[in-house]
């Protein structure tokens, strides 16, 4: 089998180590970052015969096959661009753009070149996300009709670097109203609604109640609608005083419920995920929860068979299990699940919501990034 050469740009790609070194034929060859510093130390973390590149361009016209884009949101579409005008296949970090335009452009770009492109939203791996796929597949939910996701994660240690620099996040997701960062939320809850897609968004916030001289919201929530009429509710706040809790979600559907709990470590008070349905020894009138667990039969296989290294790769596994997708799209030379028309879909939510946040809550439509749309559908329409 053609080996398969990877360059990581960025120290966040280093998540991508366990799954990249433990399939067979695919070796990381090349490290790529501006901070001389991390670039040392994230070369010695790979280990090995690493060819180390500060400049992104120069790394891509080595002979590698593939890079996992893991610098800052705003490097994404034009490192992705390059990386495809170069001939290698591409990884990239959530989100997958800044601007509306620019994710026109890369779905132009991947069309142009037929170069894979996988959107790198891990949250999707996650084990209780695909057990309640699964479980949604075989109908165990009946029609699901509504969804929540939040991530609620206290990132206002992270607006400046440890050497005292100011960091992209002060400029690119909090200097800014709205949803900067809904794909860890909405990818999950889309995977519960194949075959659907957000046509519409509307977002409100209690406004800035926080003293952190950025103007980002003290929380948002974006309600969005989809082509077959579902709803979504999908929060984000990374602004107020609270502890983590990245992964909450629910499902709700004609014959049952799916409600996301705390991870055992998290502490005393709360509930693991759980779900109820109606039956029998469950009657409507009086509905009782169980644990998610009792259905780990429908884990998908591989979750099943996960040695421990891979479930500790991070977020559960998903960090493993996303690097193995890539390497199998590469391979069979075939667009990913997560293709380049989600990672716009889900990444422009996001976009539209500072638009819909500053406008009293307007709904917006979402333009539609699929091949072939007539040039209608393929604008902002207020
Ligand atoms: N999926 C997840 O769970 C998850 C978690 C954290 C971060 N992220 C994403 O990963 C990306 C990076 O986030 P982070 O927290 O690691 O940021 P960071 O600021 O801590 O690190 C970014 C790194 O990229 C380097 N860099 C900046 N510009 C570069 C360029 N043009 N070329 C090469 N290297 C460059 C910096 O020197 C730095 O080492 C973001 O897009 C973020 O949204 C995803």
């Amino acid at each position: 089998m053609k080996k398969i050469k990877v360059g990581i740009a960025g120290c966040r790609g280093l998540s991508t180590i366990v799954g990249l070194k433990s399939i067979p034929d695919v070796e990381i060859t090349a490290m790529c970052d501006l901070d001389e510093e991390h670039l040392n130390s994230a070369a010695e973390k790979i280990g090995g015969d690493i060819k180390k590149y500060r400049i992104f361009d120069d790394m891509i016209e080595s002979d590698i096959d593939a890079v996992i884009i893991a610098t800052p949101m705003q490097c994404h579409v034009p490192q992705a661009i390059a990386a495809m005008e170069a001939g290698k296949h591409v990884m990239c970090e959530v989100t997958a753009g800044v601007s509306i335009d620019e994710l026109f452009w890369l779905c132009e770009t991947v069309e142009k070149y037929k170069k894979i492109y996988m959107f790198a939203e891990n949250y999707i791996y996650a084990p209780q996300v695909q057990l309640v796929k699964n479980m949604v597949q075989q109908g165990i939910f009946g029609d699901p009709y509504y969804a929540e996701g939040a991530y609620l994660h206290n990132i206002t240690d992270l607006f400046v670097y440890p050497n005292g620099k100011t960091s992209w996040r002060s400029y690119w997701q909090c200097g800014k109203r709205g949803n900067f960062y809904p794909t860890h939320s909405i990818g999950p809850v889309m995977q519960w609604f194949p075959g659907d897609r957000v046509t519409e968004i509307s977002t409100f916030s209690p406004g800035i109640r926080h003293s952190h001289g950025l103007k980002q919201d003290s929380g948002t929530t974006t309600m969005c609608r989809t082509a077959n009429g579902k709803l979504l509710s999908i929060r984000t706040d990374c602004m107020s005083p609270r502890p983590h809790k990245m992964d909450t979600y629910l499902l709700q559907g004609t014959k049952g419920i799916f409600e996301s709990g705390l991870d055992e470590s998290d502490g005393v008070n709360g509930f693991l995920d759980r779900v109820s349905f109606i039956g029998e020894d469950n009657p409507e009138k009086n509905m009782k929860w169980e644990k998610l667990t009792n259905y780990n039969m429908y884990l998908p296989e591989r979750y099943k068979n996960a040695t421990k290294e891979q479930l500790e790769a991070g977020h559960r596994g998903g960090d493993f299990f996303i690097v193995e997708d890539f390497i199998n799209a590469i391979r069979s030379n075939t667009q990913p699940e997560l293709d380049v028309y989600k990672a716009c879909e889900w990444t422009a939510v996001g976009l539209l919501s500072t638009l819909s946040v500053t406008n009293n809550g307007k709904t917006i439509e979402v333009p539609n990034f699929r091949p072939n749309m007539p040039l209608d559908e393929k604008k902002i329409k207020l």
